[in-house]
């Protein structure tokens, strides 16, 4: 009865807290004091499927907040590496990465992060970023395979030869092209799927590993 008074809306969203609180991975975030269970996603690429991050390396993180993906990604380049994590939200510091609270899809953000590289160049770009959702399916995937673009681009510029890519994207108009792009300047090309990515969710993950390119 008392879920009739409801609306449409307000159903969904205590279904989406419901299955949330419930979820296997929220549980262990929870658990194991991660920011977001997003940072499973990462591990999985990470342990399994050749994403290659040493003690040193130089990592950009776009997309970054909460930050479980920077607090993971400091372990593994410890502390002669560096980390730098744009974000259009503020976030809680996290020791050993520079971050950054700007549009990445702006000149601002841009400037921002040529700004903190000085001049290194990136052994690795990991990018979780989606657009706000409209509610329109096209619209959306037309943002999303925007900052998969924006992505390449950024890649292009500041990766060194040899270095890898991962991002998020949608399955849908314009990825079949794009994802022609990113073999054109990438050795080789893997989808990924990873467990903790919820299998109602449109998203998933392609790695480019081996950049052809020389940073400029
Ligand atoms: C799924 S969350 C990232 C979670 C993060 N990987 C973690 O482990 O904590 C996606 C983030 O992308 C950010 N984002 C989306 N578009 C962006 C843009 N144009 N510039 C910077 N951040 C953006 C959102 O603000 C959001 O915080």
């Amino acid at each position: 009865m008392a879920n009739q008074s409801k609306s449409k809306k307000d159903r969904k969203t205590s279904a989406w807290y419901y299955k949330h609180v419930n979820d296997a991975h929220v549980k262990q975030a929870k658990r194991e004091g991660k920011r977001s269970r997003a940072v499973f996603k990462l591990t999985e690429v990470l342990d399994k499927h050749g994403l290659n991050i040493k003690k040193g390396s130089v990592v950009v993180d776009l997309g970054c907040a909460p930050g479980s993906w920077s607090e993971e990604l400091v372990r593994y380049v410890g502390k002669d590496g560096l980390i730098i994590g744009i974000d259009l939200l503020p976030l809680n510091p996290i020791e050993g990465v520079t971050l950054i609270q700007a549009d990445f899809d702006t000149t601002e953000g841009q400037e921002a992060l040529q700004k903190a590289l000085a001049g290194r160049s990136v052994d690795v770009v990991v990018s979780d970023m989606a657009p706000e959702m409209s509610g329109n399916k096209l619209v959306d995937q037309m943002r999303m395979i925007g900052l998969n673009e924006m992505t390449l681009h950024f890649a292009s510029l500041h990766l060194r030869q040899g270095g890898h890519v991962l991002m998020k994207t949608f399955m849908g108009t314009g990825y079949e092209v794009f994802r022609q792009q990113l073999g054109q300047q990438f050795q080789k090309i893997k989808n990924i799927k990873p467990a903790a990515s919820r299998k109602t969710s449109a998203e998933f993950f392609l790695l480019g590993q081996g950049f052809r390119g020389e940073s400029k």
